[in-house]
């Protein structure tokens, strides 16, 4: 049990939320700031076009806020892209690396994340950097060695001297309400601790290894208490402030 780390759990809102969600922000920091105080830390991903805004009123409650994606460039001719400064400018102290709908949708490759890792930290963010298997992957018996693939290629060498954290998200849970069992879970986890710990030593023992897939309210408790797993990576459950809330409780 890597017990020593604190948990974190992240919000990923996607591509969601207007200027009228700050209510969500609101009552979830009404939440944590009236409840017991949060056994994690707690971050919050939105659109770019309300990270500021989030970072500011968040701050007082101890909710922090990360990007969705960065460019791997500090700057230049990359119309509709943000860099990485970009999001330190608007308050993010995190951002999200090669999310699979980044992965599929924008055909990154593991060399493209790891890039854009390299760009967040050289910023002073800390890169949540996603990996995941398909269904067909997983029913196939290659999940172990499809992940292990993609955090050689997509974690820079820069991880050992920085924090990073490394995101679990099978594809086939994103967004389905299905989740692996705990045992599935456990040894992923376990492999991905194994994979960072051969490259990076002490180092690799403290990253965090957060789940992401269908996080949810009922199942937030159990999957959160497998054997390195080190928070949540939480989509649709984070939009409601009081889901995200119950989820953050469960650590
Ligand atoms: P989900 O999304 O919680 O809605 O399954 C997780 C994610 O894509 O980060």
């Amino acid at each position: 049990m890597t017990t020593t780390i604190t948990p974190l759990i992240a919000g990923n809102w996607k591509m969601n939320g207007l200027r009228g969600s700050l209510d969500e922000l609101t009552a979830l920091a009404g939440m944590l700031t009236t409840g017991e105080a949060p056994r994690a830390v707690v971050v919050i991903c939105p659109p770019a076009t309300i990270l500021a805004a989030i970072a500011r009123q968040g701050a007082s409650a101890g909710i922090l806020a990360g990007g969705q994606d960065c460019h791997a460039a500090p700057s230049g001719a990359h119309t509709g892209d943000i860099s990485a400064s970009m999001l330190v400018d608007a308050g993010a102290q995190y951002v999200i690396v090669g999310h699979s709908e980044r992965r599929e949708a924008h055909g990154e490759s593991d060399a493209d994340v790891r890039a854009k890792a390299e760009a967040a930290i050289g910023a002073g963010l800390k890169p949540i950097i996603c990996v995941g298997e398909t269904e067909a992957q997983r029913d196939s018996g290659q999940a172990l060695d499809v992940v292990a693939a993609q955090l050689a290629g997509s974690i820079p060498d820069a991880a050992e001297l920085h924090e990073i954290i490394v995101a679990y998200e099978p594809i086939w849970a994103i967004g389905t309400g299905r989740t692996p069992s705990n045992d599935d879970i456990a040894e992923m986890h376990n492999s991905i601790r194994d994979k960072l710990v051969q490259r990076f030593a002490d180092k690799g023992a403290s990253v965090r290894i957060l789940y992401g897939g269908s996080l949810k309210p009922q199942n937030a408790r159990e999957i959160l208490a497998v054997d390195n797993v080190n928070g949540g990576l939480v989509g649709g459950a984070s939009l409601l402030a009081k889901d995200f809330y119950t989820i953050i409780s469960a650590v």
